[in-house]
């Protein structure tokens, strides 16, 4: 983050370093909700192995035996959908927006790329983050076959279960690009599929039926293809 941007983390929002993991902590009380990136976590290589749980994303991005599309994903938040379909030995081009979430995910990616771990390696090197809005991003700069979507949604009301990292995400960026805006956009970028990561029983982005659609435990994968 450099200091022209530095000024925009909101005021009850502070960075942390805890043992050498850049943490984001929102509200200044003993015990405050932090947030960092770390793909050394159990629960996130428990979704790795687990065929299951990687199953739906998988077969929405069209990883097939001996095809590994490149993927473009265009909101990247804490990395773990782009960690995930890199660790199924897919090339991941990330956009991260906001320079905050951007910092936590390169700091998680630096401590990755230095971890004893060589498979854990490997897939970071196949992650390739950059800071910047999708919605610039020109049609001939970004030739992948697959743009992912996981948009942002406005917080919800307090009774809703949000995970904690999406609460303090939540939180922190408020409302965000329009998110049928980004489909369009992907519908122009993708040489092959859009996919749009939504809740289960979420209406359709635009209200355009996808192609098909794949639903996992709590999510829905909605998968356009193109071209
Ligand atoms: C719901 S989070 C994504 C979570 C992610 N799939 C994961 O597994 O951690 C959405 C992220 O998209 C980012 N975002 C929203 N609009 C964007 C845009 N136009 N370009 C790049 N990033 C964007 C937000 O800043 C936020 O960090």
């Amino acid at each position: 983050v450099n200091r022209e941007q530095a000024h925009r983390v909101p005021a009850d929002f502070h960075f942390i370093y805890v043992d050498g993991v850049l943490s984001l902590g929102i509200g200044n009380k003993p015990g405050a909700e932090t947030i960092a990136v770390n793909f050394s976590n159990p629960a996130l290589n428990y979704r790795v192995r687990n065929k299951i749980k990687s199953q739906s994303i998988a077969k929405a991005v069209g990883v097939k035996p001996g095809l590994r599309p490149t993927i473009l994903d265009a909101t990247a938040g804490l990395g773990k959908d782009a960690f995930l379909l890199a660790s199924m030995g897919c090339q991941v081009s990330l956009f991260e927006k906001s320079p905050l979430v951007y910092a936590l995910l390169q700091d998680g990616i630096k401590r990755a790329l230095s971890n004893s771990d060589a498979r854990l390696q490997q897939t970071v090197q196949s992650m390739n983050l950059t800071l910047g809005d999708f919605m610039h991003c020109a049609k001939d700069a970004m030739a992948s076959e697959v743009v992912y979507l996981d948009p942002m949604f406005p917080p919800r009301r307090k009774s809703a279960r949000v995970k904690k990292d999406m609460f303090v995400l939540q939180q922190l960026l408020g409302e965000n690009t329009n998110p049928n805006l980004l489909l369009s956009h992907a519908l122009e970028i993708a040489r092959r599929r859009v996919v749009v990561k939504r809740s289960k029983t979420a209406a359709y982005l635009s209200a355009m039926p996808p192609t098909f659609e794949l639903k996992g435990k709590s999510s829905r994968y909605d998968v356009y293809l193109v071209g």
